[in-house]
């Protein structure tokens, strides 16, 4: 049930209503068929006059659904069949039409029926034109579609089809997927409310020139998206980084140590778990100069100041119950110099890599660490960032209890 980081293998019974949305959904069938997704389709009747039923088929190779009582569609009871085949139904787009007949229950068609029949979680992805979005009505039946238990992802807003800008746009795909993952995650952070650190910190020099390091963000990011989707309550304070924000999470966007420390200091009391991932600038330039330095003026020396060490200050002020994380990149020495900063800043876990390694190293996509608790040193095997987020977070949640 840990296993949220991927759609493989994962039976997702897909609907389709009557949207001109529907078309970006079959590029996100396309997705999750890629990741390895066991994708069924149904349709409704209005679909089918946006998208035709073969593209789907074509994409899943497989029987699309759209008939209740249509001949040559694989089985009878198809609206008891599919549901119970799947681990997930995901309604999208959802049409306002559709979201009024879920709300209260109603079984007229192959899809609304097998919404009915359905005991797995149920992922509801609306999309139309902002009036109709924001009429109460609407807003009413999303409200009780909540209440019923589903999981109603909250339209974007940009450019609708109907040519006027506002809210109503289908969700991104991004988001979509962390609610699928979400799904498939054991909810053992509910409750917890998680502060995370992540990125390189950058120290001005001059406008044009700055002090920074090579981390990528990717390992704190990870963590935000993996904690959410166990349920946890994140913020996130991120230095500069090339990466999407992690859908549900509070993102905070800081530059420098100091901003960085302002950040962290403002939520750490209210937090229950404190991960510190980012990569912190040690030092910064004495003197950060308002004009571009000029090569006759500059000489040959940068003066340097040290950096408030974040982590160890939030050692030093920690609150009961607080559990504390940190990381330790390293090029040599890592278990002497892992056990050295969990005494040294006050921490519960110390999470070690190595940054000389091929596959552990700056801005690759997996990890392999080990985590040095008082009692404990454990090395986890190479993995995705993501598993290896969870790891982390496997044994944060045993140190909580
Ligand atoms: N850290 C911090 N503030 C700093 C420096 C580091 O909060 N100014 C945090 C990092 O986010 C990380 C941990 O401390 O969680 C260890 O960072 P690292 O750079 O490995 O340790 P340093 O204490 O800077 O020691 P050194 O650079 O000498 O290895």
């Amino acid at each position: 049930m840990k296993n949220g980081y991927t759609l493989k293998n994962r039976r997702i019974l897909l609907g389709v209503t009557g949207s001109i949305a529907a078309f970006k959904v079959a590029a996100w069938v396309s997705t999750m068929v890629q990741e390895g997704g066991l994708v069924s389709v149904m349709m409704t009747n209005s679909a089918t006059r946006f998208v035709s039923s073969l593209t789907f088929a074509a994409l899943t190779s497989d029987t699309v659904y759209s008939d209740m009582f249509g001949e040559g569609q694989g089985e009878a009871m198809a609206h008891i069949h599919l549901p119970r085949a799947a681990d997930v139904l995901l309604i999208a787009p959802a049409t306002a039409h559709t979201l009024a007949r879920l709300a209260h229950g109603m079984a007229d068609d192959l899809l609304s029926t097998a919404v009915l029949a359905s005991s797995v979680p149920v992922i509801i992805c609306p999309a139309m034109n902002s009036q109709m979005l924001e009429n109460p009505a609407t807003q009413r039946n999303m409200t009780m579609l909540k209440e019923l238990g589903h999981h109603v992802v909250e339209p974007g807003s940009g450019m609708l089809a109907c040519g006027e800008k506002g809210s109503g746009r289908l969700p991104e795909w991004d988001e979509v997927r962390e609610e699928l993952l979400a799904v498939f995650s054991e909810k053992d952070l509910t409750g917890q409310k998680v502060l995370i650190s992540a990125g390189p910190t950058r120290e001005p020099i001059d406008p044009a020139r700055y002090l920074s390091n090579r981390s990528s963000g990717k390992m704190g990011y990870a963590l935000a998206r993996v904690a959410r989707r166990r349920g946890a309550q994140v913020t996130l304070v991120s230095g500069p980084v090339r990466l999407a924000p992690p859908p549900g999470v509070r993102l905070i966007n800081v530059l420098t140590a100091r901003e960085m420390q302002e950040a962290v200091s403002a939520h750490a009391a209210s937090s229950s778990i404190i991960i510190k991932a980012a990569a912190v600038a040690d030092f910064r330039p004495k003197n950060s100069s308002s004009e571009k330095i000029k090569k006759s003026e500059s000489g040959l020396s940068l003066e340097l100041t040290v950096n408030p060490d974040i982590l160890a200050g939030l050692g030093r002020d920690r609150k009961k119950h607080q559990i504390l994380v940190g990381f330790a990149a390293e090029s040599n020495n890592h278990k002497a110099e892992g056990l050295r900063k969990l005494k040294d800043k006050n921490v519960d876990l110390m999470v070690v890599n190595d940054i000389l390694g091929e596959k552990t190293g700056f801005d690759v996509e997996t990890n392999q660490v080990t985590l040095i608790s008082r009692e404990h040193i454990e090395q986890l095997p190479l993995m995705s960032k993501e598993e290896t987020a969870g790891g982390i977070l496997d044994k944060v949640a045993s140190l909580l209890q």
